[in-house]
């Protein structure tokens, strides 16, 4: 009973030393809790039609828009990374109204599908956006009525066709991410219609509005003007309506339910993985990206270590599946770390 042993005593050595299982690496590793495996993850790659040599996209370092021979080399790169999965988005030449090329079955992403199906086959999960956006030439996620708004309804009969081609063309996996009310059961009932019972679907179920998608209007050559206001969720909180979204999506046949943005949503991530039964994911996007390589090429922060936190943060709150534009980079990091 020594008074320095006190065990909450101020001012007293401390009892307790929490220390002690950090002093050696073998020791950190060994009471890790979490692991971000290479098969957590997921690569968003964009594909763009008309193009001889990948273009870099400038606002996001180190990603390309992809010609189709070097979207099928960048598949299997991620294959023999371990990677997980490929989400795929296209840009075509041609954008209209009703974003026509998103459900021509020759459209550029049904041919960066079947192309990178027959490279790869099973040996990944190939998924596809399931989003009129990069078609459009109003640039929003959806067809417009006579005012100009988004026509929840209409918009829902073009993600069935475009759910139908892009299964056609041979996505294991499609990610509903309009924020359209009713997207989910729509898709899942003409995938079942056309007997593509298999093919899963991954939604975006809190998809917020934010201010970290810039990079990525660049990625996709937006035509967006004005916001997205009216379908994706509000920043300012409203975890309940993020919950509601859970419900209904999971009621339609969400296989496996997604937050989006990340490292701003950390909290919602967390009570989706506390609270459902299917394989929450988080989408690491373009403007997260391009914080940490804008900061790391000042030389302001350790990149490859913040990468790896990032990811580590998002597997601690509890995501099984990651989308990330590091997603090879950091399957090596992974891989090199003991
Ligand atoms: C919609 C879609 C977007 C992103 C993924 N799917 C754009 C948006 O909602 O405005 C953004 C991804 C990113 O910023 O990395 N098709």
């Amino acid at each position: 009973n020594a008074p320095h042993r006190a065990p909450s005593g101020h001012g007293a050595f401390p009892a307790a030393r929490p220390r002690r299982l950090r002093t050696t690496p073998a020791l950190r590793r060994m009471v890790a809790e979490h692991r971000t495996r290479p098969s957590d993850l997921v690569l968003p790659a964009f594909v763009r039609e008309g193009i001889s040599d990948p273009v870099p996209v400038s606002s996001m370092p180190g990603v390309v828009q992809h010609t189709r021979d070097t979207l099928r080399k960048a598949a299997v790169e991620a294959v023999e990374a371990g990677v997980g999965g490929l989400m795929l988005f296209g840009v075509p030449l041609v954008k209209d109204a009703v974003g026509s090329q998103g459900t021509d079955p020759d459209g550029i992403l049904q041919q960066a599908l079947r192309d990178v199906r027959s490279e790869v086959g099973d040996d990944l999960v190939l998924m596809s956006d399931l989003c009129l956006d990069e078609f459009t030439d109003h640039g929003h996620c959806g067809v417009l009525d006579a005012q100009g708004r988004v026509d929840n309804d209409a918009t829902l009969e073009r993600y069935a066709e475009m759910a139908r081609v892009q299964a056609d063309a041979g996505a294991h996996m499609l990610g509903p991410s309009g924020m359209m009310d009713g997207q989910v059961g729509h898709a899942r009932a003409a995938l079942d219609a056309a007997g593509h019972t298999d093919v899963a679907l991954f939604a975006y179920t809190a998809k917020y509005s934010s201010a970290f998608y810039g990079p990525f209007r660049e990625a996709v050559a937006s035509s967006l003007k004005g916001d997205r206001k009216t379908y994706q969720q509000d920043p300012a909180g409203n975890a309940r309506e993020a919950r509601r979204e859970l419900s209904l999506d999971l009621a339609e046949g969400a296989d496996m339910v997604m937050v989006k943005p990340g490292l701003p949503y950390l909290d919602i991530l967390r009570d989706f993985a506390g609270s459902t039964d299917v394989p929450v994911g988080v989408y690491q996007i373009s403007g997260e990206y391009a914080m940490v390589e804008a900061a790391a090429e000042k030389g302001w922060i350790d990149r490859d270590a913040a990468i790896l936190e990032t990811l580590t943060s998002f597997t601690r709150a509890g995501a099984s599946v990651i989308l990330t534009y590091w997603a090879v980079e950091a399957a090596k990091l992974l891989r090199a770390q003991r």
